[in-house]
């Protein structure tokens, strides 16, 4: 079901009574105007800011390298396309891990420099304290829990989370502990789809998806993931939605002929 024309700007509270009246939340990463544009006016709710960017966009091997300015820079291009989405943003890797207040500044500098609808930071009872420093601060703050792929250096991999009876409890614990703090919602990512249900039924905020089932609240992939632009990475999780990577390869492949051969610029292409 389309929620264009039923609600207008997205918000918190949208994205709360979509999930009370049982609409599924459709949500994707953007990095730039273009793509973001596209996205807003094909109906998609949520916008996030990701710090997946350091792998799609900048071509690093983790989300580790990117910094506060670049998630800015992009975030600035990306609001310029909206209309109607909301937009969060990612702390990126030691923005918010230092202490409560430098969170606290990194989360104000976002809203204060971009015109983003709130920020997501990854982990959960550890950063009950910083949650609820930012969300009391009118901030909206959307958690990130199950598979976190800042921690990746302590995990040592990209693995799915919960499956054994105490990292399942974990993560039910965490989801709790960030709705308490006053998380909006929260991102559930690479979890089995029996506990990803569990948590979204015990919870009054929704549940964004990534790998997590059919449960969810909503759903969240990678922009470039799912429009098949980047074949070396297609997890389960991924449905490719268009052929991107192949359709850019025909299209560059033609232009390149049509110039060799002069067929391009034609006389109706030309002054
Ligand atoms: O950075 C990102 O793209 C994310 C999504 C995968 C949820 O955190």
């Amino acid at each position: 079901m389309s929620t264009q024309g039923q609600f207008r700007k997205v918000t918190t509270k949208t994205l709360l009574v979509m999930k009370q009246k049982g609409i599924k939340i459709a949500a994707l990463t953007a990095y730039d105007y273009i793509t973001a544009k596209l996205l807003d006016q094909a109906g998609i709710d949520l916008q996030l800011v990701g710090d997946s960017l350091s792998n799609v966009f900048q071509g690093n091997e983790t989300t580790l390298p990117v910094t506060m300015d670049e998630m800015i820079y992009h975030t600035k291009a990306v609001t310029k396309g909206i209309q109607r989405s909301m937009v969060i943003v990612d702390l990126p890797f030691m923005s918010y891990q230092l202490s409560v207040d430098e969170a606290f500044r990194n989360a104000g500098r976002i809203m204060k420099e971009t015109s983003a609808g709130g920020v997501k930071l990854e982990g959960g009872e550890q950063y009950a304290e910083t949650v609820k420093k930012i969300s009391d601060a009118g901030i909206p703050v959307l958690g990130h829990i199950g598979l976190t792929p800042q921690s990746i250096h302590q995990f040592g991999s990209y693995r799915e989370r919960g499956k054994t009876e105490e990292e399942a409890a974990q993560i039910m614990k965490d989801a709790k502990v960030l709705e308490e703090a006053g998380a909006f919602a929260v991102v559930l990512e690479k979890i089995p789809a029996a506990l990803a249900k569990k948590i979204t039924e015990s919870l009054t905020i929704p549940t964004i998806g990534i790998g997590a089932g059919i449960h969810c609240d909503g759903q969240i992939l990678v922009i470039s993931d799912m429009l098949g632009l980047n074949k070396d990475f297609h997890p389960r999780f991924v449905r490719y939605y268009a052929n991107l990577a192949d359709e850019i390869d025909k299209g560059i492949r033609q232009y390149v002929e049509d110039v060799r051969k002069r067929d391009f610029p034609n006389e109706s292409e030309s002054y």
